[in-house]
């Protein structure tokens, strides 16, 4: 697939296609909880999106949504990267083709995903010499910029993987259990999710506060945790965790339905994870119990993605 529909795009002298890759991720604790300052706690995990980049004479950026020049409609985030290299450097015109295993707008940091890679692709073509932490906060600033609003967590953890606490940037421990998502296949607008939560706030600040300040005790409890591999205590937060999601309005009977599925199959504990409202849900398992819990997500209507943890963040593929 990769390679038949780079065959299509015009290449600007010899062929020196860059690939970098960049992984998604899921949140243990803290989503919603972490734009008002809270802590949370991210996991990158081993589904990858992979972007391409050679020199070329206009831009075109292509993938399974269609192909484009600068589109903010079907390619915002890989437009703002661009945009923003435009400014840093002397790009004029270049191909871009992305392929990835991250399902779109299902809260498994699919944007952070295609924004680091391409900017991480479009680093080493141009040789612009960004280190790991200029492409985390330029990535950071393109989600902001196309989001209207984000918090760092995604790019961050994309940019550096492993597992990783918010705002204090602090790396845990890699945990060793199995990871099991959900997919309720329900497009959710982060924008959309995050602006309803600030509503509640704003009409129910003293309940919604105290909500937002528990999430992020769970986060502070739950470093411990990762660092001394408890996930049976790290599921039974998870459990709370997706209780409180609920209370502020990011659920949907979908998310319940899978959650309570991956509990009563032997998952040390699950939730949302991301913006809610659709999308994905995510459980931890004992490794031998995962097969059951991803037959248990299946069987309530979930499309199940099996993965696991890795501290591989954004990375070359091919020179
Ligand atoms: C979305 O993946 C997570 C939210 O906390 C928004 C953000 O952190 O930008 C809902």
């Amino acid at each position: 697939m990769l390679v038949s529909l780079w065959n299509d795009v015009p290449h600007k002298g010899a062929l020196k296609m860059i690939t970098c890759s960049a992984p998604g991720k899921v949140y243990l604790f803290g989503e919603h909880a972490v734009v008002y300052g809270e802590p949370a706690i991210c996991c990158a995990v081993d589904i990858r999106t992979r972007v391409s980049v050679d020199h070329a004479d206009s831009i075109t950026i292509r993938s399974t949504l269609g192909t484009t020049g600068i589109d903010f409609e079907t390619h915002p985030y890989v437009s703002a990267v661009v945009e923003r290299f435009q400014d840093i450097s002397s790009l004029e015109g270049v191909s871009i083709l992305i392929s990835s295993e991250i399902p779109v707008g299902s809260g498994l940091g699919s944007s952070a995903a295609v924004t680091i890679a391409t900017i991480k692709a479009l680093d080493m073509l141009l040789g612009t010499g960004l280190e790991l932490d200029d492409i985390a906060r330029m990535g950071h600033e393109v989600e902001q910029r196309v989001q209207g609003a984000a918090s760092q967590t995604d790019t961050y953890v994309c940019t550096m993987g492993g597992v990783v606490m918010i705002p204090q940037r602090k790396g845990l421990d890699l945990i060793d259990c199995g990871i099991i998502v959900g997919n309720t296949n329900i497009f959710s607008s982060t924008k959309e999710l995050v602006a309803n939560v600030s509503d509640l706030n704003k009409r129910f600040p003293d309940v919604i506060g105290p909500i937002l300040s528990s999430i992020g005790m769970m986060s502070v409890a739950g470093k411990g945790l990762v660092n001394t591999k408890d996930y049976v205590s790290i599921g039974k937060l998870m459990n709370i965790n997706q209780g409180l999601l609920d209370a502020i309005g990011v659920g949907c009977s979908e998310l319940s339905s899978f959650t309570y599925a991956a509990r009563n199959s032997g998952a040390y504990g699950a939730k949302i994870t991301g913006a809610g409202g659709g999308g994905c849900m995510v459980a931890i398992a004992p490794h031998e119990r995962v097969d059951d819990v991803a037959a248990a997500i299946g069987a309530a209507g979930g499309e199940v993605i099996v993965t696991k943890a890795t501290d591989v963040g954004v990375k070359v593929e091919s020179l």
